[in-house]
């Protein structure tokens, strides 16, 4: 049921702290080190592992490319993200010391499936991150770490993609406790700070107010441009692909970084861009390069539509409009920020009368190729 709600992805939308906090239990002994029952790979075999290859679909790619960020940086393994379409017709270098983790919410995707298949022929580990239990993924894996994000019904993936984001940091800091790559302190600190994004993305659901305007006031908008860079990089991606499956909008994705090498001949005057901004708190100046990007756009006549940290004074002379989310550590902030990226695009679409739940052309879980 709806509950009150006027779509069931409104409801999805706003059940996501319930997900994420479901997701995050049962996950740590009394002692406070991580367990993941549910992993059947002997610890040997993960201690050896040399590379992860996430294997995905849509939504649940973009996942793979968050986890990308995080993961590389805990446990200093190598990971590369493939569509699972591309995987499965390619010849991989995969083997014995691979570990292919295969993101689905429904577990029932076939090029995902048939990207598993493809993947244990040559030896390699294959751990689903699922939401379904008992699915087709799941069965024909090696283990299994479950989202507990609850069944999703509309078509447009939300809480499940915040699920596996947080199912794919446990993973990440599962590994880097066990091969040693991050101190017991560390960890249980990190872990602290994503129990505590739940309330926060809470937070976020609470100020929607002004993304359903924002979105109100541009139902005869025709092209809507997304920017980010880091862990924002993917989160650009998906607020692209919820715009084009449910308001049927054209809406593209970038790395901010990009922008220069072709993409900012787009920009004229009055074409929309959201930005997502990395903290001012975090390493490697990303944060200016992202104030620098949101100043070229602008220049050039874009209307700047910002996702920033609560107290992030310096996006402010840029921005038509800021989206503030609470502070977080950078490698967590997909969390928060791709929150407004939802609410917009279902806002959008049901201003633009169309039904947000079952899009034209769309299968909530594609079985065939
Ligand atoms: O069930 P899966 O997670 O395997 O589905 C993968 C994609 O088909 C899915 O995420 C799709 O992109 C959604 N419509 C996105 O909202």
């Amino acid at each position: 049921e709806k509950g009150g709600f006027a779509s069931f992805m409104d409801k999805e939308i706003h059940d996501q702290p319930q997900a994420v906090t479901d997701t995050l239990l049962g996950r740590t002994d009394i002692a406070g080190h991580l367990v993941l029952d549910d992993l059947r790979i002997d610890e040997s075999v993960l201690r050896s592992v040399d590379k992860i290859v996430v294997i995905a679909c849509g939504t649940a790619a973009y996942a793979g490319h968050v986890a990308k960020y995080a993961i590389e940086h805990w446990c200093r393994i190598p990971v590369e993200v493939e569509l699972a379409h591309e995987f499965r017709y390619r010849d991989p270098v995969v083997n014995e010391r691979t570990l292919v983790v295969a993101i689905s919410q429904s577990g029932e995707t076939m090029d995902t499936l048939m990207a598993v298949r493809h993947a244990r022929e040559q030896g390699a580990k294959v751990l689903a991150i699922c939401n379904t239990h008992g699915s087709t993924i799941p069965r024909e894996s090696d283990a299994v770490l479950y989202t507990h994000a609850g069944p999703e019904i509309a078509v447009a993936s939300t809480k499940a993609f915040l699920a596996q984001i947080t199912a794919t940091y446990v993973l990440g800091l599962y590994l880097a406790q066990l091969r040693g790559n991050l101190f017991p302190d560390e960890i249980t600190e990190i872990f602290d700070q994503l129990r505590a994004m739940p309330d926060k993305i809470q937070i976020v659901l609470d100020r929607s107010d002004e993304v359903r305007k924002t979105a109100q006031d541009m139902v005869d908008t025709t092209s809507v441009l997304f920017l980010g860079r880091h862990v924002g990089f993917p989160v650009a991606l998906e607020g692209a692909l919820k715009l084009k499956e449910l308001a049927y909008i054209h809406a593209e994705g970038f790395a901010a970084g990009e922008l220069k090498h072709g993409p900012i001949a787009l920009i004229e005057e009055g074409q929309a861009a959201f930005v997502i901004v990395p903290s001012p708190r975090g390493r490697h100046s990303l944060h200016s390069k992202v104030i620098s990007n949101i100043q070229e756009i602008r220049a050039r006549g874009a209307r700047t539509l910002v996702i920033a940290e609560d107290g992030d004074d310096a996006v402010a002379p840029f921005a038509d409009v800021v989206f503030s989310v609470p502070r977080c550590p950078t490698l967590l902030a997909p969390l928060l920020t791709v929150v407004p990226l939802q609410i917009f695009a279902c806002e959008l679409a049901t201003v633009r009368g169309l039904d947000v739940d079952q899009p034209r052309n769309l299968a909530k879980s594609v079985t065939v190729e």
